[in-house]
Parts: C-alpha cells; structure tokens; sequence
C-alpha cells in the first residue's frame, strides 16, 4: 500500500509531545510491514527540541510549490530526507516564512497568531507535493488539527484528479482538547467554499474548527486507544465534539499507540549510566537510580524509592491533584524528580517545591531528551495522574524500563496500565497502580499502596517483572492502521459511486 503521513511533528526533527514519537514509529513499522510509507512535515530550520531539521542530510526534490491561501499565492519548497536507520522517506515543506521560527505553535506562552494560516498553508502543500512528486497514495493519514483541512481538501479538491480518484483518507486524533480553532474570516485562507462553514462539517459556534472539518470529511477516524475511543463520545470528555463523534461511532476505532523500541529501550539506550534488561534489572536499576539522584541533586539513597515525571506541564497532567496532597506525599520517605515545560504556574509551582525541599525534590524546567530516558531508568515508580490521557507513552515507557506507573485509570492509561489489586497480584497480571477518581486524596492512596509494595521485595519484583514482559512493539498496532487504511479505501470508493 502507497501510505502519505502528514504531521506537525516528527522525531528526531521536531517534537512537543507523543505525536512526533508515534508518527515515526508508526511510519517505520508500516515500511517493515512492507508498505511505501511517505512523511510529510514542515521544514522548521530552527533547533525544535529534539533537534533541527537542517542538521540532517537534506536533498532538494526540486519542486517549487505554489500554493493559494487567502486570495494570495505563496511558494514552497519540496525538501527531502529519510528518517534515521530505515528507508521511510520524509518530505520537508520549506516556508522560512511559516516555519523558520524558534518554536512550533507558541511563544512565551503564546499560540503564534497566524497558526490556521501556517497550518492551512502546511495542509494544502502536502497535497500539492504529492501531486508534483507524483505519490499516487492509496490513503492519506492525517494527524490532529494542524492536518484536518487534508480531508477536506482530498474530497472537495484533489478527488476530482486522476491520481487522487480513489485515495482513502484517515485522521488520527491525539488529543481532542486540542481543535484548531480560528475566527470565521480564516475560512477565506481554505479557499473552500462557504456552503461547507457548517454545523455538521467545519463551523463550530461561529469558529473555524480544523479538528472537526477532518472529522467530518475523513473516510475513518482513529483515536489512540480504546477506551478514549469511548470517553471522547460522551458530554465529560467529548470537548463539544462528543455528539460529532456519536454520529460517527460506525467510523471512529482507537488503537493503542506502540512503543519503539529501538528508541525506549534499557538494553540499548544510549543515555543510560548502564544498560538492562529483564534478566539484569536488578543491577542495571540500582546504578541508573544512583546516577539520576547525582545528577539531580539528590542524596543518593538506594533504599529510598525515587518518583519520576516527564510531562509536558498542562492542566491535562494532573499537577493540581498533586499539588492538592503534596504534604502528604512528601511526609513519605521519598523522592520526587520532575523534568517538563509548558505552563508557568507549574514550573513556577514546582520550582518552589524543589527550592523549599531540596533534599526530596528536584525539578528541570526545559525539554531535555537523553534526562527523560535517564529519569525513566532511574526512577522506581513514574507518576502519571493525568485528567485525561488519550493514549500517554510514558507510562508504557516505564513499564518496558521496569519502573512501576502510578496512574489515573483513564483512557490509554486504563488499557495499559494493570492494577495492583490483590487479585491481580495472585493473577500475575498487575504491572502498576492506578486509581478513578480525579482528586488528591485518590492519588495518595494509590501512592501509599505503591510505597507499601516497594516495601515487599518479592511483590515488586514481580510488577517489575510484568511489566517489563509485555509487548508494546509498534507491529500489532501498525497492522490495525493497516486495516483502516484498507476500509477508508473501500469508504471512499463506496461514497464516490
Ligand atoms: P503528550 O503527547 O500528551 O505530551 P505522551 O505521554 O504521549 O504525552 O508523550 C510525551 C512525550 O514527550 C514522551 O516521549 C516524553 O518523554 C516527552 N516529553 C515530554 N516533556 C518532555 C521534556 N520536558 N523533555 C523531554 N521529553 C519530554
Ligand atoms: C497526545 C496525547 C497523548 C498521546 C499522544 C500520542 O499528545 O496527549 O496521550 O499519547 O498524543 O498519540
């Protein structure tokens, strides 16, 4: 199958969160499957995060774009490279205007006020270059807001030419609290037709609503696990969307994201003070553990169980329900590393937490990829109390580093992570704890639970063992991707008839 990914975010080139993890693996697993995989994403020149897109060996396809956008024409250039260690093509869209900046959507906390028209502009180039380089997709897979015009476009526009006649489309949505959402007059910069600003298809309370335009003109919809599949379509979690998505329940799956294991991986990560596995987790632990109290200020105590969180800082992670039973969290004998960036009031929260009890906490306020894979191997437990999660990656992280999660039962954390009841425990199926209700009090007795098994050497051996012999590999979901594909082929053929 002919496979056009089109995303905002890709590691090793750009990356804010899980989407750039899984579009790459995604795209890697499918090219091992044995299908023609192309990954479309802006050429951002400036370092964003994990690295810049310009350090890598970058060819030019020769293509100059043109693209319409709001009654203007704007040129494009076609950039090509390979994603690192496989033959997956990526295809750069090169706007200096759009994507030369120094950060992806905002800025000082800020979202870059001409974001539809950067998106818009990224949409239709993607479709524009596959045309030129002449792809010929099967089915195009676009990936959250900053792509939701794609489908759009594919069956208002480009379903009318020869080579795109029978292209399937799907949207993946990531997180749905995230919608694109623009003024009306940013309709103009679609260059679609009024007709279709719309309460069943691209206007939602008089706004712009990019998410909901992939909905509506996708042929499949996947979200990234089961039960958000179910959460997003009720009123609590639907955004707004929850009747949209109802309506669309006959095309709407989730499939658990993957974890790619040739990046999260103890045995062969290369940020590791010492690599392991299952069978050597007990030495490998311990030296990692020593080596992230060090490196972050902390007492290096064995016995002491160490606490890790990777997050972006947003209200969807949980730090008010953390913040709300902090006393008694560090009454424990504990210690509690953080790394994340986003919202001030987290960092500012937490970087008063670690000035007032240095010895427990610790905090690095930035993005930093080889501490996260530090922090995975050299905590015991990774706290992941989120409000809502659509799939999350840390937590399968930790279970594959062999470091017990702590979460809230919701969405991909509730179709990964196993509970440490009693039976579960005699069952041999727990891998973690997790509890239901979004309040302080709820954390912190999943937290006394956690700290009373740590003290039960055999118990936790266990967990960590469990954990850490599931497959998470990105195969069995990238073989479901593969299904969609083929019945959002079939959706299209049918629809067009
Ligand atoms: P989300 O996509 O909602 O942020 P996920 O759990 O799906 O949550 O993915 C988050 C990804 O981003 C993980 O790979 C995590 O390690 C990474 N990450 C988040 N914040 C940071 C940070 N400050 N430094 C390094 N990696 C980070
Ligand atoms: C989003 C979600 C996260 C998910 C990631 C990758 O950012 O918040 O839960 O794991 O996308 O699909």
């Amino acid at each position: 199958m002919n496979i056009v990914i089109a995303t905002s975010e890709a590691v090793p080139f750009a990356k804010t969160g899980g989407l750039a993890d899984v579009t790459t693996a995604l795209a890697k697993a499918l090219q091992e499957l044995g299908h023609d995989v192309s990954l479309f994403l802006p050429y951002y020149q400036q370092k964003q995060s994990t690295g810049a897109a310009a350090d890598f060996p970058m060819t030019s396809t020769g293509f100059d774009l043109s693209v319409p956008i709001g009654g203007k024409t704007r040129g494009g250039r076609v950039l090509r490279t390979e994603l690192p260690d496989s033959d997956v093509g990526v295809y750069l869209i090169d706007q200096p205007l759009y994507f030369d900046r120094p950060e992806l959507y905002t800025e000082n906390n800020a979202d870059y006020q001409d974001n539809c028209e950067r998106f818009v502009f990224f949409s239709r180039a993607v479709l524009e270059a596959a045309r030129m380089l002449d792809l010929r997709p099967d089915v195009v897979h676009a990936n959250d807001w900053q792509t939701g015009l794609i489908p759009a476009l594919l069956k208002l526009e480009y379903s009318k030419t020869a080579e795109f006649a029978q292209t399937g489309s799907v949207l993946t949505i990531h997180n749905l609290a995230f919608q694109g959402q623009f003024w009306h007059w940013d309709m103009l910069l679609t260059g679609l037709d009024w007709k279709h600003f719309n309460w069943k298809e691209m206007e939602f309370y008089g706004h712009l609503n990019l998410l909901k335009t992939g909905i509506a003109f996708s042929d499949y919809i996947t979200t990234v696990s089961p039960t958000y599949a179910q959460e997003i379509q009720g009123e609590a979690n639907g955004a707004g969307l929850d009747s949209v998505l109802t309506h669309c329940a006959d095309r709407l799956v989730g499939i658990l994201n993957g974890v790619d294991m040739s990046q999260w991986n103890p045995k062969i990560d290369p940020h590791l003070a010492q690599n392991y596995d299952a069978a050597t987790v007990a030495d490998g632990k311990p030296a990692c553990k020593a080596a992230l109290q060090e490196r972050m200020g902390l007492p290096q105590r064995a016995e002491t169980p160490v606490l890790g969180m990777v997050s972006r800082m947003a209200d969807q992670k949980g730090f008010d329900i953390i913040a709300g039973c902090i006393d008694d969290i560090l009454a424990q004998d504990l210690q509690l590393v953080f790394l994340g960036t986003g919202d001030a009031k987290y960092e500012e929260y937490l970087t008063q937490l670690a000035a007032k009890s240095p010895d427990k906490v610790a905090v690095t306020v930035g993005f930093n990829e080889a501490l996260a894979h530090q922090i995975e191997a050299g905590s015991d437990m990774y706290l992941m109390p989120s409000r809502f999660e659509p799939c999350g990656l840390n937590q399968m992280y930790s279970l594959v580093y062999g470091t017990v999660p702590i979460v809230r039962a919701v969405g991909g954390l509730a179709d990964s992570v196993v509970d440490a009841t009693p039976e579960n425990v005699r069952s041999g199926t727990a891998n973690g704890f997790s509890f239901v209700d979004y309040r302080p009090e709820a954390l912190a007795s999943a937290l006394q639970r956690a700290l009373a098994a740590y003290q039960d050497r055999q118990q936790w051996r266990q967990l960590v063992a469990t954990g850490m012999s599931a497959d998470w590999s990105w195969q069995n979901s990238a073989r479901r991707y593969v299904d969609v594909y083929q019945q959002a082929i079939q959706r299209q053929g049918i629809m067009a008839a």
